[in-house]
């Protein structure tokens, strides 16, 4: 059944352009967007025009990498640097997850988070513990929203209370995989942490279950300076840090994200392109954990898709509006530096890549184009509106710089609306 949302309707479909309708019609056909357009629809009945007046309506946010082990440790840890970070704070959260009952308060708590700020896909990185790995899936599932799920891989290199051993890593991985087939909205995803945590044997294992259920692969890479030179120790025959993931098989073509890339050098970014991996961009992470400002422009000149991510708990913030706005301003210090050499990316860039950008890693996810899942979110800005007349472009800039996610009045995923997952 066809329907009809009406409102001031944003969304991207490059990254140079926003395509703003005042006052049109979202028409959407079972879970697919299947139009846009500025008059009403003739063969749309009345009941089936919801009628949002005069607030936004855009795609829903995407963030592209975040870790669920770590939403209570938001805050916590960020001065220091990312393995000190990891040993001190992370490690010894993630093993609480262990136990049942705190992953299922924690992650229905997360869930919410995301529903709250109109996060309606994302990627995400689970701990090494199968039980709450699973729980995490179904809990998600039974939300509405869409998401990836990697069991997360690590026997090497770790503290000795939160290591596995490299077969049962690979063994919970599969069940992981199989489990998962059952699964609407929820898949599953290769998550090797990153290089220093695995060793050569359970790469190649990995390596060998993402061919063999033609999977995706998410991890990290060349976040910062001491795991660089780590990475560097630990395979003097490697090229790089990417040529690891690429001896191990682990760099999927068009199926691989990797986190960060704040330090990769020219050949890195040769391989990135060679394998169309996504480069997920964690700004306020990289603030936090003072990783350094990922070089956003020379992606995007060498055709990269980049999404943006909250990176969740190196970063703080899960409103993906309040990331990508820190992004942008984040690029600009960058381009300041650089000498103002190239042009810099300014807000509808950064939204870009909140939504289609970090979107294209899934199926038709992120715009409003015929045939994308019908994902959106309703704004109603009123409490920032001022004093002037302003186009429907300067409400959406003014919402992401100014706004928060009470402005977020509705959210609505493969056409349905969602409620709030959990209560409280
Ligand atoms: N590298 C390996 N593990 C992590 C993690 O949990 N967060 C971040 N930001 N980087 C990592
Ligand atoms: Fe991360």
């Amino acid at each position: 059944m066809k329907k009809a949302y009406k409102g001031n309707i944003l969304f991207t479909k490059d990254i140079n352009n926003l395509i703003a309708i005042k006052e049109g019609y979202l028409i959407v056909e079972g879970s697919k967007i299947l139009d846009v357009v500025n008059e009403k629809p003739k063969d749309i009945s009345n009941e089936n025009i919801i009628d949002f007046k005069d607030n936004l309506i855009i795609p829903g946010f995407v963030d592209i990498h975040l870790h669920a082990p770590q939403i209570n440790n938001i805050g916590l840890g960020v001065d220091m640097q990312l393995l000190d970070w990891l040993n001190k704070y992370t490690f010894p959260e993630e093993t609480k997850y262990k136990n049942i009952d705190y992953a299922k308060k924690s992650y229905k708590k997360l869930i919410n988070k995301l529903w709250e700020n109109g996060t309606t896909s994302s990627v995400i990185f689970g701990s090494i513990y199968n039980n709450s790995n699973i729980l995490l899936a179904e809990l998600i599932e039974e939300s509405g929203l869409k998401s990836y799920i990697g069991k997360v891989n690590m026997d090497r290199n770790s503290p000795d209370f939160y290591i596995e051993d490299t077969e049962y890593s690979l063994i919970d991985t599969e069940n992981f995989i199989n489990k998962l087939s059952e699964f609407k909205n929820v898949k599953p995803i290769i998550t090797p942490r990153f290089v220093p945590s695995c060793s050569e044997e359970l790469m190649t294992g990995l390596g060998e279950l993402a061919e063999k259920y033609d999977l995706k692969i998410q991890s990290h890479l060349s976040e910062n300076q001491g795991e660089v030179m780590w990475v560097k120790e630990l395979h003097p025959d490697c090229k790089d840090y990417i040529d690891v993931y690429e001896k191990y098989k682990l760099l999927r073509k068009d199926k691989t994200v990797m986190a960060h890339c704040v330090l990769s050098n020219d050949r890195e970014i040769n391989k990135l392109k060679e394998y169309n991996v996504t480069v997920a961009h964690a700004p306020v992470s990289n603030g936090n954990l003072a990783s350094g400002i990922a070089p956003i422009h020379k992606f995007l000149e060498n055709n990269l898709n980049v999404g943006i991510c909250s990176d969740i708990s190196g970063g703080n913030e899960l409103n993906l509006g309040k990331v990508l706005t820190l992004g942008e301003t984040f690029g600009k210090l960058k381009w300041i530096e650089d000498n103002r050499l190239y042009d810099y990316l300014g807000t509808i860039n950064y939204f870009y890549m909140a939504t289609k950008g970090s979107g294209k890693y899934f199926e038709n996810v992120g715009s409003f184009e015929k045939d994308y899942d019908a994902d959106f979110l309703v704004i109603d800005d009123s409490n920032i509106l001022d004093f002037n007349e302003r186009t429907i472009e300067e409400r959406l800039k003014r919402f992401l710089y100014n706004g928060n996610s009470n402005n977020i009045i509705k959210r609505y995923v493969l056409g349905k609306e969602l409620r709030k997952p959990f209560s409280e």
